[in-house]
């Protein structure tokens, strides 16, 4: 999403400027993987505060969080990975998009535990983290229940927002978002 704005600008820019081609060929590299990704599983629509409070405050009713592990799967500006660490959980994120990661570190500068990655989710190894926090398009979602779901340990819990994993019945299920402990 923020690739789409900066790649507005630079159009416009051009229009005034000549800018070097070997400049435009990096700004194409960097931004190619996060536009066709973003395109695959989700742009960058972050999820409203409210809900987010919301899953937070579930999570928080039905387990312990202090000192565990929660990711963010494509975490946009850090604000679900913000409130992960309100509650005491060692939290990490990842993102494909550059600029939007980019942000989200600066955003998170003086946290600690918390930690924003640049890079593609479906490398990410699972099995480390207690929680696992996703908010993609329907599509992926089903990916996710094919490719990921069989491979977590038991008691590895998932919160998807929005979009549920179709054959798969959620542990807790609530108005816009689904928990599922494997
Ligand atoms: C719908 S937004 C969700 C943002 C945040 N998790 C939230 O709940 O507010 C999806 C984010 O995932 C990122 N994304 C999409 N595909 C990705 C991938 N393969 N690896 C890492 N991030 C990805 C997008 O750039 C975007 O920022």
């Amino acid at each position: 999403m923020l690739e789409v704005v900066a790649l507005i600008f630079l159009f416009i820019l051009i229009q005034f400027y000549t800018l070097p081609p070997i400049f435009m060929l990096f700004l194409v590299i960097l931004f190619l993987p996060s536009l066709y990704q973003g395109f695959l599983n989700a742009p960058f629509v972050p999820f409203p505060n409210s809900n987010l409070d919301k899953i937070f405050n579930t999570l928080n009713q039905n387990f312990k969080l202090k000192n565990k592990t929660f990711v963010d799967l494509g975490c946009g500006d850090a604000r679900a990975l913000i409130k992960a660490n309100k509650f005491g959980m060692i939290s990490s994120g990842f993102e494909i998009s550059y600029l939007t990661y980019l942000f989200a570190k600066y955003k998170t500068l003086k946290f600690e535990n918390l930690k924003v990655n640049y890079g593609n989710f479906w490398n990410v190894e699972l099995s480390e983290y207690d929680f696992i926090y996703i908010f993609m398009q329907k599509k992926p979602m089903q990916e996710f229940y094919e490719k990921k779901w069989p491979k977590l340990k038991k008691g590895q819990v998932v919160i998807s927002a929005a979009f549920r994993m179709h054959g798969l019945k959620p542990t807790i299920q609530e108005n816009g978002y689904y928990i599922y402990v494997k």
